[in-house]
C-alpha cells in the first residue's frame, strides 16, 4: 500500500491537533465527521483521499500480545512490525487453515476479510524492535551456523521480508528458539527445503542461530532485496 493511502487512513489520533481536547484547530463540534473532514483538509490536495477503505485496520484483538505497533508486549510472541504483507497475509491464513497450527484460539478465529487490512497495518509499522539479551559467544557460533545452513534464503542477517521468508533480524529470541524447536519437532512443517538446513543441528545449534537473529539490527525491512536462491 502506498504511504500516502495508509497516512490517510490510519493514524487519524495520531493527529493531536484532532483531538477534541487537545489544543489547536477546531472545524465546529470535535467529531468523526468533522476530524475526517480536518484529516482530509490537513493532508490536502493530491493525497489519495480513499473513502471505501475501513477507517483503521481491526486490530483490537490483537493487541493486547502484538501490540498496536505490532512489538511484542512479552516475551515468546513475536513482533509483527515490519515484517512483509503477503507473509503475514500467508501466516494468518495458515492459522486459520489449521496448516500452523495456532497456540492461540484467535489466530484460529480471524475473519477472512480481516487477514489483508491487519497484515497492511503491521507491515507498515516502523518502530524499531527491542532487542533480546543474546550471549557474545552464541551470536558467534549462530553466525557461522546461518552462513553455511540459512542464508541463502534468510538473506541479510535475517533482516530481509518477502512474501516467504520472515524478516528474523530482531525477532524476540523466545519465540526464535521455541520455533526452530516446533520445527524440528515437526509440530510446524518445514517450509520447502528448509529441512536440509536443519539436518544434524543440535538444539544447542539452533538456540545459538537464534542468538545471531536475535542480536541483529532490524533496519531498512522490505528493501525488495533478492534472495539468492
Ligand atoms: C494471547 C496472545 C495473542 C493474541 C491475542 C494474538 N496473538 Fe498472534 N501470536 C501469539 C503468539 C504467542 C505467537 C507465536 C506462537 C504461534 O506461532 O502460535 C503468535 C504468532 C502470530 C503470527 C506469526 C508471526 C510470524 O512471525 O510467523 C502472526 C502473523 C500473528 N500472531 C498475528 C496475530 C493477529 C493478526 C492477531 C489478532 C487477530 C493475533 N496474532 C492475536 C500471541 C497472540
Ligand atoms: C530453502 C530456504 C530456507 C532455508 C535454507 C532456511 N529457511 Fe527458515 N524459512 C524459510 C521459509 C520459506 C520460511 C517461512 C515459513 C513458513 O512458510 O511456514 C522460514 C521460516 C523460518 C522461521 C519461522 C519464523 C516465523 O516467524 O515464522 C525460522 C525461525 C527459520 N525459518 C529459521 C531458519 C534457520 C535457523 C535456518 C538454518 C538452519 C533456516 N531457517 C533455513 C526458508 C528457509
Amino acid at each position: 500500500m502506498p504511504a500516502t493511502e495508509y497516512q490517510a487512513v490510519v493514524p487519524l489520533a495520531a493527529v493531536p491537533e484532532l483531538n477534541s481536547d487537545a489544543p489547536g484547530i477546531r472545524i465546529g463540534k470535535p467529531g468523526l465527521v468533522n476530524r475526517l473532514l480536518a484529516a482530509a483538509l490537513l493532508l490536502g490536495p493530491g493525497v489519495a483521499w480513499t473513502q471505501e477503505k475501513p477507517a483503521a485496520a481491526p486490530i483490537s484483538t490483537c493487541i493486547d500480545c502484538h501490540g498496536a505497533n505490532g512489538i511484542a508486549v512479552d516475551s515468546g510472541t513475536p513482533h509483527l512490525n515490519g515484517q512483509a504483507e503477503a507473509l503475514l497475509a500467508n501466516m494468518m491464513d495458515s492459522f486459520r487453515r489449521g496448516t500452523r497450527p495456532p497456540k492461540v484460539r484467535i489466530h484460529r478465529e480471524i475473519p477472512a476479510a480481516d487477514v489483508a487490512p491487519v497484515a497492511a497495518h503491521y507491515a507498515q509499522q516502523k518502530a524499531q524492535r527491542p532487542k533480546s539479551a543474546t550471549k557474545p559467544e552464541l551470536v558467534a557460533r549462530g553466525e557461522t551456523l546461518y552462513q553455511n545452513r540459512c542464508g541463502d534464503c534468510h538473506v541479510d542477517n535475517g533482516r530481509d521480508s518477502d512474501k516467504e521468508a520472515p524478516l528474523l533480524a530482531a525477532q524476540d529470541l523466545n519465540y526464535l528458539i521455541a520455533q526452530m524447536k516446533a520445527f524440528k519437532a515437526g509440530e510446524r512443517k518445514f517450509p520447502f527445503l528448509m529441512d536440509g538446513a536443519y539436518r544434524d543441528l543440535s538444539d544447542e545449534d539452533l538456540t545459538a542461530i537464534a542468538h545471531f537473529f536475535a542480536a541483529q539490527d532490524q533496519v531498512a525491512p522490505q528493501t525488495g532485496r533478492k534472495r539468492r536462491r
